[in-house]
């Protein structure tokens, strides 16, 4: 089953994505992370990629899409794909059917994370993750069963993301509203769009997404 999470800055997508690889053995492809990856190692992408992250504004189409053709012919046989943060844009949207089609593939489900705008920069801001394995955590919504110590590796070190303040959040959802929300239309004209509350608990919300991957 290939799905895409879709929703603004902090909706959860990423939380969601990581639950249902532990529960599926999904792939959850990111085009955040792999963007973040490109700049930490210095490549040209992540050269290219570094500022405009930073300004919360979108890397453009042509890299991100390589970016996950490459990561799709990695799949290992019959495993699934949460695309996260991706397609953004009508030009992706487009490019992601081409690279699914040109690989004997089909979208699934099209999960849109419903949300109140003005909750998530608490939920952004609050965000941090543990630098060994990568576990998500929140100042308030979602800590360490022992503080500084990570539940899943043990791991000690943690790390924020520098486009995860107030005034780049701001940007981002501006990005979201005017860039991505429009292509939901695409998606609905085939049948395939479900909308979760993505206010709701996050266990919650881990349910009513299954439920809809339950039904086909
Ligand atoms: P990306 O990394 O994709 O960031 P984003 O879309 O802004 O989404 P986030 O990762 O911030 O949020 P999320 O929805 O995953 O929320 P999370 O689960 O962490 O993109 C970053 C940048 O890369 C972009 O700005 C752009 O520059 C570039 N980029 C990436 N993809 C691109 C593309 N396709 N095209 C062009 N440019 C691209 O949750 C947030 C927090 O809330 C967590 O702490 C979590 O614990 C908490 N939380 C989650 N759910 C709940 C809940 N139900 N209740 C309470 N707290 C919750």
């Amino acid at each position: 089953m290939n799905i895409i999470l879709l929703g603004p800055p902090g909706a959860g997508k990423g939380t969601q994505a990581q639950r249902l690889v532990e529960r599926h053995g999904m792939k959850q492809l990111s085009t955040g992370d792999m963007l973040r990856a490109a700049v930490k190692a210095g490549t040209p992408v992540g050269l290219k990629a570094k500022a405009v992250m930073e300004a919360g504004q979108l890397v453009s189409d042509e890299i991100v899409s390589a970016l996950i053709g490459d990561e799709l012919d990695a799949l290992a046989a019959g495993q699934g794909a949460i695309f996260d943060g991706y397609p953004r844009t009508a030009p992706q949207a487009e490019s992601l059917g081409e690279i699914l089609a040109s690989r004997g593939k089909v979208l699934d489900h099209v999960i849109e994370l419903d949300v109140n705008e003005d909750a998530l920069v608490e939920r952004i801001t609050g965000r941090y993750t543990c630098a060994t394995c990568g576990k998500g955590y929140h100042d308030t919504f979602e800590k360490p069963a022992v503080e500084g110590t990570c539940d899943k590796c043990g791991g000690h070190e943690f790390k924020r993301r520098p486009d995860d303040n107030e005034e780049t959040v701001r940007t981002r959802m501006a990005e979201y509203r005017a860039k991505t929300a429009p292509i939901l239309p695409i998606y609905e004209a085939q049948g395939i769009v479900s909308r979760v509350n993505g206010m709701a608990d996050m266990d919650d919300v881990t349910a009513a997404i299954e439920a809809i991957l339950g039904k086909r």
